[in-house]
């Protein structure tokens, strides 16, 4: 296959890009009436407004013709269809399975199986949330501890936190960091006769789960006569390792190898989820995923809003040296929002060879980050607006709260107003410091309200952003060997916390800083 950077649609864009330099985002806003309608997509009930991008009708022609010539439309069949994309594990790539979506064998053998893995789910959460459930000591559940990390954490403690109004089944604390407050705040106020713990763990090899898992479950025996089995659930794809561990075999549910933990919050892994919000809610974030599914398989390139949130970040950061992108939830309950995507987009996209091993010859993820509007902008918005750097950034709205006013007023005309000011700028002659470049580029994307369905579809098109930018560095988006190196090193180094002597192959600094941190 060619190399990107040398194919005829990358240089068309780089051409293109030069052309554009100088254009101003207000002067297309003014000069295309249809401007925005044209560049506002409607998807599985979110509004994506890419209207305020260094963008024209020409750009997203050769933007979708990039991601045509790079074969989008294939690899995403490819991906719904169970193949193996994810070359480097040899294994399918089936979260979309996990919501009912997928076509052939291989993938309707995924859907076959997670269906009977999410009835589990359902059974269990109503017996929790009934009390039919009891601990060993015939109580009903009131806590429960969710114990995992990364993509076995971020999904269900957002969507927990940002649903959190509907809750009304036990309280699920979170416990991810190998930290003791960690774990030992989250058990202030819990009584082992009523808690449960769920520890979630796709490899159950994990140094922080395991170890909050042991501390858990020795909490747990303390306060309890005989067999924790009411009070112990895992969610693996290592079941050995957690029957191992002390788990009742029939409380261990599957995750399936061909769902990558950041892709996870689907599964089983979303199991507190029901818990909290119930089994319904659950089911309905996985259907509005299924409607961002089908809004991606379905909508042609130019009127899709994962894959234009997809191209948009290809142009700033291969054509315009964007090096960042910030995600700016507009509603405290979306605050964890960033954290989730900073896993998603990271893991998945921060690599430096390609599918063939060669190494890229382009920038591939930018850092993300992000935090909850207003606060962000009495933080770092400072930046955004007279900084050095380009920040493409993404708005997100949720339009109908059950919120007293005038907050969610002054919310979304503080989100609109920060939009409107980076496209515009504003200069003050003869004050530098005053002068406001504008021309900074942004995505709104609106929340009909903040539901189970709302957040399902979001999280899904940000998926797909993920997995179409993934095709088009063509990089695999589903490992994460970059992980690796330093856990194996940290294990040599737990050595020599544990009193042995420091790794021979530690450097001169690691060996220096043991020595000072265990004198
Ligand atoms: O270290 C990174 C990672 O492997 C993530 O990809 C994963 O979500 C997290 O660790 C937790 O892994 P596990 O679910 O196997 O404990």
């Amino acid at each position: 296959m060619t190399t990107l950077t040398e194919t005829a649609e990358w240089r068309a864009l780089a051409a293109h890009q030069l052309a554009l330099r100088g254009a101003r985002v207000t002067d297309l806003l003014a000069a295309e009436p249809e401007r925005v309608q044209r560049m506002t997509v409607d998807a599985a009930g979110l509004t994506f407004d890419f209207s305020r991008h260094r963008a024209t009708e020409q750009t997203l022609g050769l933007l979708t013709a990039l991601a045509r010539a790079r074969a989008v439309p294939q690899w995403r069949e490819r991906m719904f269809a169970g193949e193996p994309i994810n070359a480097t594990e040899q294994r399918a790539v089936l979260h979309v399975a996990l919501r009912g979506q997928g076509h052939g064998p291989a993938a309707q053998a995924a859907v076959d199986e997670a269906r009977v893995t999410l009835s589990r789910v359902g059974a269990i959460a109503r017996d929790l949330r009934s009390g039919a459930w009891r601990g060993a000591t015939g109580k009903a559940i009131t806590d429960v501890l969710h114990i995992g990390i990364g993509g076995s954490d971020l999904g269900p403690r957002l969507i927990v936190d940002a649903l959190r109004p509907l809750a009304d089944g036990p309280r699920v604390h979170f416990v991810a960091n190998v930290d003791p407050d960690d774990l030992g705040d989250a058990l202030a106020g819990c009584d082992p006769e009523t808690t449960l713990v769920i520890v979630i763990s796709k490899t159950f090899t994990t140094i922080e789960t395991l170890t909050n898992a042991e501390g858990a479950r020795a909490w747990l025996a303390a306060g309890l006569p005989g067999s924790l089995d009411r009070h112990l659930i895992a969610v693996s794809n290592n079941v050995a390792a957690a029957a191992a561990f002390g788990v009742a075999t029939a409380n261990i549910l599957p995750m399936a190898e061909s769902v990558g933990g950041r892709y996870s919050v689907w599964s089983a892994v979303g199991l507190s989820i029901a818990v909290a919000l119930g089994p319904e809610a659950f089911a309905d974030l996985l259907s509005g995923a299924a409607a961002m599914d089908r809004h991606f398989l379905e909508a042609p390139l130019e009127r899709n809003a994962p894959a234009l949130l997809a191209l948009m970040g290809v142009w700033y950061t291969n054509f315009w040296g964007a090096q960042t992108h910030a995600v700016l939830p507009y509603a405290r309950r979306l605050d964890l929002l960033p954290d989730y995507l900073q896993q998603l987009e990271m893991e998945s996209n921060g690599k430096r060879v390609d599918r063939d091993g060669n190494p890229v010859g382009y920038a591939t993820a930018p850092v993300l980050f992000g935090n909850v509007g207003a606060n962000s902008q009495h933080s770092f918005h400072q930046l955004l607006h007279q900084g050095t750097l380009l920040v493409p950034a993404d708005f997100v709205l949720v339009r109908r709260r059950a919120a007293p006013q005038p907050y969610q007023r002054i919310l979304l005309a503080s989100a609109l107003a920060q939009a409107a000011a980076l496209t515009s700028g504003a200069a003050s002659p003869g004050q530098p410091e005053k002068d406001y470049p504008g021309n900074a580029p942004s995505t709104t994307i609106v929340l009909p309200e903040l539901a189970p369905a709302t957040l399902g579809a979001l999280l899904a098109a940000y998926e797909h952003k993920v997995f179409v930018q993934g095709v088009l560095w063509h990089i695999n988006s589903f490992d994460q060997m970059g992980v690796e190196l330093g856990k194996a090193i940290a294990r040599t180094f737990l050595a020599a916390f544990e009193g042995g002597a420091p790794p021979a192959a530690a450097d001169a600094a690691a060996r220096a800083m043991i020595a000072r941190l265990t004198a």
